[in-house]
């Protein structure tokens, strides 16, 4: 379903649109369709906001200092702003995202140049609102509201190519509320799109070339949405549908929560070769008492079963995490669980965050906050020991044969980079005839962050096949 306005034809000129993305792949998706619908108007992509006609700052809010990266980009883009109108010209300058949703009062307060501000569940309006900025000099538009319909049934179709890895929102929201994360705020109530939706997204995106699909949602694997023949599916039943699509060769998914894991999901671990043995799978504290009062509702023993069953279906399975240390309460016991709990598992890769308090949830007015050179140390030693599992993962891989799904060019003449099923970032020699197609690389090098290999001598393009 398509309702965006569409232009008047006088306002088809040529204009400049500088959208710059903070945080996660769901930002990065929502600039994109951002940019979708600012396309019928005139509004074409430029590389930096110099004299640009509009400018959008996408913003994230999930760890620290958010607020403050956005006040003083804007600082920037004021001067550029008020360049652009010495020159006669005029730039609108919108704030997007979840600080726009968490402090849009105060960004019009603080910062009155700025024309609109909205969330990441209002974007669907954006030419209405740039079109009552033109039209009403100086005065500021703020749309933060959580609108009974949701966004996706006013987005245009997807006009710019996706590229050979797309990403496609099949949910958004959250309705967990662990006690550390805005997200529940910033992006409202767990929403999942319905799947023929999705399933004719993922056919146009296709048709313009993309091999590669990752799902995303802030609770990806919470996906419970409306299946074409009217009743509901789980996320492991979507991916099922979707790896029939002709093109398709690669499904992911991100971000999932533990507890979501249900049993169609580990069947589509095992059942369907497309979806790459690959989870990021946050697991945040391997303390009991930390979880708990992270409102996570898992142990770490459950986490640890719940891996077990998916490396059961899909042995080679890669894991990735998030953690954050430093949260209220957490002891030198507590943060030693973490450790073991790492160790145990052997996370391929993963992120790692010192508690940073979000204005409004739970955790933040705790009284026991852990202090901030604890928080470091403790950051530290994590790191050291999640580096260190990444580089075996990686060093595993010297000698094997992986399928390699080439991308773009690498940054050497005559090189290409891809990646591993397990995420890998891969580069080889490669003329860019093979970019989009799933090549068997030898790996002979681990670097700290990619593999460096070498196509196997004359091979063909592989069908992906189960490892
Ligand atoms: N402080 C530190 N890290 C956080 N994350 C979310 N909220 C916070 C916070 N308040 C981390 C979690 C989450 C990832 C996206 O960001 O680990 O999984
Ligand atoms: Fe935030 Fe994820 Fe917890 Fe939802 S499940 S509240 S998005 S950390």
């Amino acid at each position: 379903m398509t309702r965006a306005a569409s232009p008047p034809p006088q306002v088809l000129m040529e204009k400049k649109l500088f959208i710059k993305t903070y945080g996660c792949q769901m930002n990065a998706y929502d600039s994109a369709r951002m940019a979708d619908l600012m396309a019928p108007f005139g509004y074409a992509a430029a590389e930096s906001p110099e004299g640009a006609d509009l400018v959008i700052l996408n913003t994230c809010h999930i760890r620290e200092k958010a607020a403050e990266k956005t006040f003083s980009e804007l600082g920037t883009i004021r001067r550029l702003k008020r360049a652009r109108e010495r020159q006669g010209g005029r730039m609108i300058v919108a704030v997007a995202g979840c600080v726009a949703q968490a402090e849009g009062a105060e960004i019009l307060e603080r910062a009155p140049y700025v024309d609109l501000v909205f969330g990441p569940q209002t974007y669907h309006r954006l030419p209405e609102m740039v079109a009552r900025a033109l039209l009403a000099a100086g005065e500021q538009v703020l749309d933060t509201s959580f609108p009974a319909e949701p966004k996706f049934d006013y987005l245009p179709e997807t006009s710019a190519a996706p590229g050979i890895s797309a990403f496609l929102t099949v949910q958004e929201g959250c309705d967990r509320f662990c006690t550390f994360c805005v997200v529940p705020y910033t992006r409202g109530a767990e929403y999942s799109r319905p799947a023929a939706e999705i399933i004719a997204e993922a056919r146009r995106l296709a048709a313009s070339g993309a091999r590669e699909i990752t799902l995303l949602g802030q609770n990806v694997n919470a996906y419970h949405g409306t299946s074409p023949g009217g009743g509901e599916w789980g996320l492991g039943e979507l991916i099922g549908a979707l790896a029939g699509i002709p093109g398709i060769a690669r499904l992911r998914y991100t971000t999932s929560h533990p507890k979501d894991v249900d049993d169609r999901l580990i069947a589509a671990h095992r059942d369907v070769p497309a979806l790459m043995p690959f989870l990021h799978l946050p697991v945040q504290s391997g303390s009991d008492r930390v979880l708990r009062a992270m409102n996570r509702r898992h142990t770490a023993d459950q986490y640890s079963r719940t891996v077990e069953r998916l490396r059961r279906a899909r042995p080679d399975l890669a894991l990735s995490s998030d953690f954050i240390v430093g949260f209220p309460g957490e002891s030198d016991a507590d943060f030693d669980a973490t450790l073991a709990l790492s160790r145990d598992i052997g996370f391929a890769q993963a992120f790692s965050f010192k508690y940073s308090p979000r204005p409004g949830t739970p955790a933040a007015s705790a009284a026991n906050q852990v202090p901030e050179p604890v928080k470091a140390e403790r950051l530290a030693v994590l790191q050291a020991l999640l580096h260190d599992g990444q580089r075996l993962f990686n060093e595993a891989s010297v000698g094997c044969v992986l399928p390699v799904l080439f991308e773009k060019p690498g940054r050497h003449e005559g090189q290409l980079v891809g990646r591993s099923p397990y995420l890998q970032s891969v580069h080889a020699e490669a003329g860019v005839e093979r970019i989009g197609e799933i090549v068997p690389v030898t790996i002979r090098a681990a670097l700290p962050n990619s593999l460096a290999g070498a196509i196997v001598a004359q091979s063909p393009a592989v069908a992906e096949h189960r490892a």
